[in-house]
């Protein structure tokens, strides 16, 4: 038998066995724990509990550590891109060159929508929510695509994981246009993954277009940066909706709905929102401060903070790093920047944040990249849900492929009434 933790309830002792990863994170394996005790444990939030055991991402929070399948983020923002970073995520291995060209002309393959879905489009409202958009455009593209190939099928899963992974974008793209009034923007087949997605966004019939490649390389990089990470909530969605052996798009769909949420993936826009009302305020930074750590303001500062990172968020620090240059080769000046970089400056010098570790997190420098290359603001979080879909096809198949998976099922503690009588509605209502 190998390690075990002892738990002693009411006078009874229970032996529960380790399980320790290849980064020596120790877990106590209580699925036995009920049958065992009666007991089960409580964990507001997950903060403590293991849904999983993963091969696919690693984070160390306290040393701002994140890596996919074993490579460090630094080095796969620095020398990889994201398609093959996507291909690194869904098939645990980097691509060679002919396994990432065969990926790359599925993608292109695949990159059309059935023409009855501009139909679906066409029904939103103008001002309709572009997550709420994508979720049920994904969920429309699983009606057009029921052909649900086996997930431990490499050949078959690739060619499913290529076809979502080009339409979501031709999709994102899309429901920009038709907000913008714009005509859609087919894909062209000349171009690779993220320039192709700018050119369905920006580029106009009755002109020539093509993006800068210090735009395109910056996209890039900020899509291989969201790929990822773990089990945070979109990503557990995608997770339990898959685990009831639901299709891709499906759980996918969720998985889309959880991101918008403005704590998770939501917050790139609210960062945003924040600083625009600090610039158009005039609101001095320590009142603002004041007011993050008066509860009763309810007010958040957004783009910081991390239920895992307690250190800076490395992607925080690349992001902000690739900021710099951008703006830089671009030769703009953004007010929002440097009120970011003011309101950063503040907040770690105060004890509240420090106490607390609480530092920038992904979402508080990305929506800066994305005014720069003309994303618009509504549209950030949709940049993530592109970015992080390899991850959810990832970990989506790695529910599906694990012989030992169960459907999700939480327990919870009852607390609420108990052997109360039924009174007829008569009585009730004379009461
Ligand atoms: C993402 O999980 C992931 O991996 C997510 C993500 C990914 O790639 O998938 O990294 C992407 O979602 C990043 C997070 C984006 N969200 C925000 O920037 C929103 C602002 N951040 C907070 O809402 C908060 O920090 C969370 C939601 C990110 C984390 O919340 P936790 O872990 O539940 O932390 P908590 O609320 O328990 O906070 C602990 C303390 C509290 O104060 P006390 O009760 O101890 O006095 O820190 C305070 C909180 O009030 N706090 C903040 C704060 N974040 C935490 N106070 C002010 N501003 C904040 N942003």
């Amino acid at each position: 038998m190998g390690e075990s933790a002892t738990l002693t309830l009411r006078g009874e002792s229970y032996e529960l066995p380790l399980v320790v990863g290849t980064k020596d994170e120790v877990g106590i394996d209580i699925s036995r724990l009920r049958a065992a005790s009666g007991a089960i444990t409580l964990d507001s939030g997950y903060g403590n509990t293991g849904a999983c055991t993963s091969s696919i991402t690693y984070i160390d929070g306290e040393k701002g550590v994140l890596e996919y399948r074993g490579y460090p983020i630094e080095v796969l923002a620095t020398h990889s891109n994201f398609i093959e970073t996507s291909y690194l995520l869904i098939f645990g291995e980097l691509p060679t060159t002919s396994q990432l060209t065969e990926f790359r002309q599925l993608l292109t393959k695949h990159q059309f929508i059935h023409e009855d879905m501009r139909h679906h489009l066409e029904g939103f409202p103008p001002n309709a929510p572009p997550m709420a958009i994508l979720s049920a455009m994904i969920n429309v593209l699983g009606c057009f695509e029921t052909d649900l190939s086996a997930a431990d099928d490499d050949a078959h899963f690739m060619k499913q994981a290529a076809r979502l992974m080009s339409k979501i974008r031709t999709i994102a793209a899309a429901s920009y246009r038709k907000s913008a009034g714009r005509a859609m923007n087919y894909p062209r087949a000349d171009l690779r993954y993220t320039a192709n997605f700018l050119h369905m966004m920006f580029s106009n019939p009755f002109e020539p277009f093509d993006s800068d490649p210090v735009i395109i390389d910056a996209l890039d990089r900020l899509f291989i940066l969201h790929a990822d990470h773990e089990q945070n909530c979109s990503t557990s969605t995608v997770r339990m909706v898959g685990s009831a052996q639901a299709s891709l798009h499906a759980s996918v769909a969720a998985g889309v709905c959880a991101l918008w949420g403005p704590l998770h993936g939501g917050a790139n826009v609210a960062v945003i929102e924040m600083l625009r009302q600090l610039i158009d305020s005039g609101q001095s930074l320590e009142d603002f401060v004041a007011s993050v750590k008066n509860k009763d303001s309810k007010t958040k500062l957004m783009g910081f903070g991390h239920r895992v990172y307690k250190n800076f968020d490395p992607r925080a620090r690349i992001i902000k790093e690739a900021c710099d240059r951008l703006l830089d080769k671009l030769g703009i000046s953004d007010p929002m920047l440097d009120m970011a970089m003011r309101l950063e400056e503040v907040a770690l010098n105060d004890s509240y944040f420090i106490e607390r570790n609480l530092y920038p997190n992904v979402d508080y420098y990305s929506g800066i990249i994305m005014r720069a290359i003309g994303i618009p603001t509504n549209m950030f979080t949709v940049m993530f849900a592109i970015g992080r879909l390899p991850g959810w096809i990832a970990q989506w198949r790695e529910v599906r492929t694990n012989p030992t998976s169960r459907i999700d099922r939480p327990r919870q503690i009852y607390t609420g009434a108990v052997d109360r009588s039924y009174t007829p509605i008569a009585k009730r209502d004379s009461a």
